[in-house]
């Protein structure tokens, strides 16, 4: 079954074809992380209005790539929520216009259930339920219990800012471009993790699935204020230390609900979920007889369509 996945909730333009939720036949993505790299930030009608000039060639580009027809496709899939109103608007009305055109079932997806997908694609083994995952992207921070197909309870989330958007503010805070975690994390690598002591929250008894990562963001802020002048090498120490507080907060908290709950994988999913750091202390963390997964593809990590077009596979 073939199914065509668009995606467009934030700055991504995307369309892909998958086949029986896991084979990639074509994955297309037009960022307009340009445009948005002065404002340190998505702004919600730049993006609208890039969605709009990209959708139609980045359309046809996943449907060529994936040597298909619409007569080929099964079924339409879209991401619905959570998002940029004005910017899921472009893929909803796109995907309803192109169902009702060619008369194929329309499938609806979350966001983050899609990400939740990201990790089942090119997969050559069978997932093994339940299993655990931390979805730790720009708009959304969750550790998820998946106990089958959409089937989800969730423990915990973020009481503010997520993961990802703490990398991204503090990058701003630094002025060093848009998006914060692939900048952060590569300056982290000539920075002292120790340099500064930033703190890990880990909140109380009640909220210890929960995260929360303004105050680190906050703390971040007051140390780069007391700075008169800071040369390169501080600000790598300010990145790398950074770094490690957010990703022992997210790895302590995993781990936390690996105890609590019995589970047979944990995945990793999200745009943060490329981070080399979050991977190899997740990897060290656990204990070695469980499975630890994360998006095959680099570009599974971050918004794509293959992984909403996945979940749609597996929506019956
Ligand atoms: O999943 P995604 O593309 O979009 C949302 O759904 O939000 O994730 C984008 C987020 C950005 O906040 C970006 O800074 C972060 O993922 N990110 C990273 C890394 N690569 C992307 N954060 C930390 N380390 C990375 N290597
Ligand atoms: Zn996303």
């Amino acid at each position: 079954m073939k199914i065509f996945g668009i995606e467009t909730s934030c700055d991504d333009t995307a369309a892909a074809v998958v086949e029986d939720g896991v084979k990639v036949l074509s994955n297309v993505i037009a960022s307009s992380i340009d445009l948005h790299q002065e404002t340190g930030g998505v702004v919600p009608e730049v993006a609208a209005r890039e969605h709009l000039r990209q959708i139609s060639p980045v359309i046809d580009k996943a449907l060529a790539d994936a040597d298909c027809e619409w007569k080929d496709i099964d079924a339409i899939t879209v991401t619905t929520s959570p998002g940029l109103i004005a910017s899921l608007l472009v893929g909803i009305n796109t995907a309803q216009t192109i169902a009702y055109i060619h008369q194929k079932p329309l499938i609806e997806i979350d966001h983050v259930v899609g990400h939740v997908y990201a990790n089942f694609l090119e997969r050559e083994t069978e997932p093994q339920f339940p299993l655990l995952v931390l979805t730790v992207s720009g708009g959304h921070n969750e550790l998820i219990l998946m106990r089958g197909h959409h089937d989800f309870v969730k423990l915990g989330e973020t009481l503010d800012d997520a993961a990802g958007e703490a990398f991204d503010k503090v990058a701003r805070l630094l002025g060093l471009g848009y998006p914060g975690g692939p900048i952060i994390s590569k300056l982290a690598e000539s920075g002292n993790p120790e340099a500064f002591k930033f703190p890990r929250p880990m909140l109380d008894k009640e909220n210890k699935l929960n995260f929360s990562f303004s105050g680190l963001k906050s703390a971040v802020r007051r140390e780069v204020e007391k700075l008169e002048k800071a040369n390169d090498q501080t600000i790598a120490d300010i990145c790398a230390s950074f770094q490690q507080a957010v990703i022992e907060v997210l790895v302590d908290k995993l781990v936390l609900a690996t105890q609590e709950q019995e589970v047979k994988e944990v995945h990793l999913a999200g745009g943060v979920s490329a981070n080399r750091l979050l991977r190899q202390m997740t990897r060290e963390k656990l204990p070695d007889k469980l499975p630890v997964f994360w998006p095959i593809e680099q570009i599974f990590c971050t918004d794509n369509a293959a992984m909403i077009a996945s979940a749609a596979y597996f929506k019956k």
